[in-house]
């Protein structure tokens, strides 16, 4: 297949390239075979590659291809309480509404039926890649695996443990059950994605005041046995950083429990962040761990604002994630704006004062944000050779944006709505390339995602794609 048109992706954290008339070569394995920047037109592509004068094309002419989104944190079973949250803040909004109906997850045809929703609505948004916290239901969590693999979007699907904090009901009831079920959860997305091309498994300690020190500890060595990805939580809010210290008495700090417990691995993604010291940025570092922004959650818990740019700074790897039900839209290119207004905000909370003592060093910018939304979560899945931009050799997951055309005055009754105009992004005809993307960056939606792959394998698709 030859995707025609526009693309857009991040060659590196500042550098986003945009070529107006590219061409993707993508063979039969969904690699992608051959790129194209500069084409004259449709015939110069088969002229430059002959063996593919009968490929199929699928082309965009008001919009452009780009990388499929990487979600590095999510709670696919919590995306039922979207927008529950009131005034709460981590601690009490976990007992409120998290808790209660992640135990409900007990009911297997239920969890089918929320899952089977979230998956088809990360993949309406563009993301091809999604690290998933599921319950500590083996039954429900292998059901999550089987959908994100038929459905075909990459996933890390994890099964939650915790043997404290949480009330009784929704506990598990000793670390060698914890384990065993951890790693009956394993063994189930082995043996259905053997080689792991599109679903593996990760080891998940929900966060440390949920885990007791030896329960760390097991699934430590299980992650080590395994081989295999770790994901939890750390420092995200300020009583759990005192709960944390109440309850690990010993260690130097949050950071140093979890590396206490072998889970600081290359293979590690820890989501939020926001609250730790230099120190344990530098031990994170250090072990080669990644980073999962949230903004989003943070802004909606009132968790606090994630200083990106120096954890950037520090060469730590960073990706987002969408942290729903914390955060409240399954959408990445929704947190990549709120990335981008966090790190406002941190800019403007430097010492009250004119706009000249305002720290732009703290900003991120619209390439930055596509970066860490594209090719950081890559990096932070440990998929950085295989997806999060279009080289030759990597793998095609993309999404097609298409953009509205604003019709002309008094032509409004029968066109707006229609799929030729349609979506949140007005295009007048004068924009360029760079401002179309940006455009799309800020008041685009999922009504801007025609289509979306995985692998070549075509995931998604609304009215508005034709090939
Ligand atoms: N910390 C422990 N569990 C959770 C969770 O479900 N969501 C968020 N945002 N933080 C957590
Ligand atoms: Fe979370």
């Amino acid at each position: 297949t030859i995707y025609l048109g526009a693309f857009a992706h991040c060659i590196s954290l500042a550098n986003l390239e945009i070529c107006a008339r590219g061409a993707i070569g993508v063979d039969e394995q969904g690699l992608i075979q051959f790129v194209e920047k500069e084409i004259s037109s449709p015939s110069d592509v088969t002229t430059k590659h002959p063996s593919w004068a009968s490929a199929q094309i699928v082309s965009v002419d008001d919009g452009f291809f780009f990388p499929g989104f990487i979600d590095t944190h999510t709670h696919a079973p919590q995306h039922p309480n979207t927008g529950l949250f009131g005034k709460t803040t981590l601690l009490d909004w976990l007992e409120t509404y998290t808790f209660p109906l992640e135990a409900s997850f007990e009911d297997t045809r239920k969890a089918g039926r929320i899952y089977g929703n979230f998956v088809a609505r990360t993949l309406s948004h563009g993301t091809t890649t999604c690290a998933y916290y599921a319950t500590r239901h083996v039954e429900a969590t292998n059901l999550l695996t089987e959908i994100c693999l038929e459905r075909g979007q990459r996933a890390l699907v994890g099964r939650v443990c915790m043997d404290r904090l949480s009330p009784e009901y929704y506990r598990d009831a000793d670390i060698e059950s914890a384990i065993r079920d951890s790693k009956a959860c394993i063994d189930y997305a082995r043996k259905v994605d053997e080689k792991g091309e599109i679903v593996r498994p990760v080891v998940t300690p929900r966060f440390a005041p949920s885990c007791t020190a030896p329960c760390l500890a097991e699934l430590g060595k299980l992650a080590r046995e395994e081989g295999a990805f770790v994901q939890t939580h750390i420092s995200e809010n300020t009583g759990e950083c005192e709960l944390v210290k109440e309850w690990f008495p010993e260690s130097e700090s949050y950071t140093h429990v979890y590396d206490e417990a072998a889970l600081l691995t290359e293979r590690t993604i820890l989501a939020h962040a926001i609250h730790l010291s230099k120190e344990e940025r530098r031990l994170i570092k250090e072990r080669g761990s990644k980073i999962s922004h949230c903004p989003a959650s943070n802004t909606a818990l009132t968790s606090g604002c994630c200083p990106v740019r120096e954890l950037l700074d520090e060469g730590i790897t960073v990706g987002l994630g969408t942290d729903v039900s914390g955060g409240v839209s399954p959408s990445i290119l929704e947190e990549a704006r709120h990335a981008i207004w966090t790190s406002r905000f941190v800019a403007m909370s430097a010492p009250s004062a004119p706009v000249a003592t305002l720290n732009n060093a703290a900003k991120l910018s619209t390439a930055e944000a596509l970066y860490l939304a594209t090719r950081g979560g890559a990096a932070v899945v440990g998929l950085e050779e295989k997806i999060g931009g279009f080289d030759v050799g990597k793998e095609f997951d993309a999404q097609m944006i298409r953009l509205g055309s604003v019709p002309e005055a008094g032509d409004y009754e029968g066109t707006f709505g229609d799929e030729g105009a349609g979506g949140p992004v007005d295009i007048f005809g004068f924009e360029s390339p760079e401002e179309k993307v940006e455009k799309w960056v800020y008041s685009g939606d999922d009504r801007n995602c025609a289509a979306v792959w995985v692998r070549g394998r075509l995931v998604h698709k609304t009215a508005r794609y034709k090939v």
